[in-house]
């Protein structure tokens, strides 16, 4: 499988892969985080590293079913892709990317207690938690096409 040269010069390779493509519906925000959670044990992570993945994980999901369809018909319903890699240094990577609505502006969207979510419902904090709960977080996003963000986690030795 393929490398990914890191910035330190040092090559990291792909040992396990994984895609999912699932509908974004309420019930798949479980469905992504058990199928992750699954998948990363093949790093042995501890509880507390498996349990901050599958926090971030959900954060990410939850995103792509209330906001990214939000102005679908009736009846349509849109995908949620999700690509996962580990890593032969105790790293996983997981890609979570939606064909919605797009955010605006992201840097905006990524402050703490902003949402456009529904008042009382949604508190703001999803970004936040994903970054904090991984070591590194990207957020792309390009308005009427959707939005992919990219988390990766390195398990300690
Ligand atoms: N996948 C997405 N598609 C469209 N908009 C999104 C997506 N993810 C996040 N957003 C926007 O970014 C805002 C902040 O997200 P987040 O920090 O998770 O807070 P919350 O979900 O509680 O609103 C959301 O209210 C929404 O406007
Ligand atoms: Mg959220």
């Amino acid at each position: 499988m393929i490398g990914e040269k890191e910035k330190s010069g040092r090559r990291i390779r792909v040992i396990n892969e994984m895609k999912l493509r699932l509908p974004a519906i309420s019930e798949n925000e479980a469905t992504a985080r058990a199928m992750i959670s699954a998948f990363a044990a093949g790093l042995d992570p501890t509880v507390e590293e498996l349990g901050d993945l599958r926090c971030a994980v959900s954060e990410a999901v939850t995103n792509c079913i209330v906001h990214a369809y939000k102005g679908l018909p009736a009846g349509e319903v849109g995908y949620i892709y999700i690509s996962v890699r580990l890593y032969d240094a105790r790293r996983i990577s997981v890609e979570i990317s939606d064909n919605g609505c797009g955010i605006e502006d992201v840097e905006r969207a990524r402050r703490p207690a902003y949402t456009t979510g529904e008042p009382g419902e949604r508190c703001g904090m999803g970004f936040l938690v994903m970054e904090n709960f991984t070591d590194f977080l990207s957020v792309k996003s390009r308005p009427g096409k959707g939005t992919t963000v990219l988390m990766r986690k390195n398990f300690k030795p």
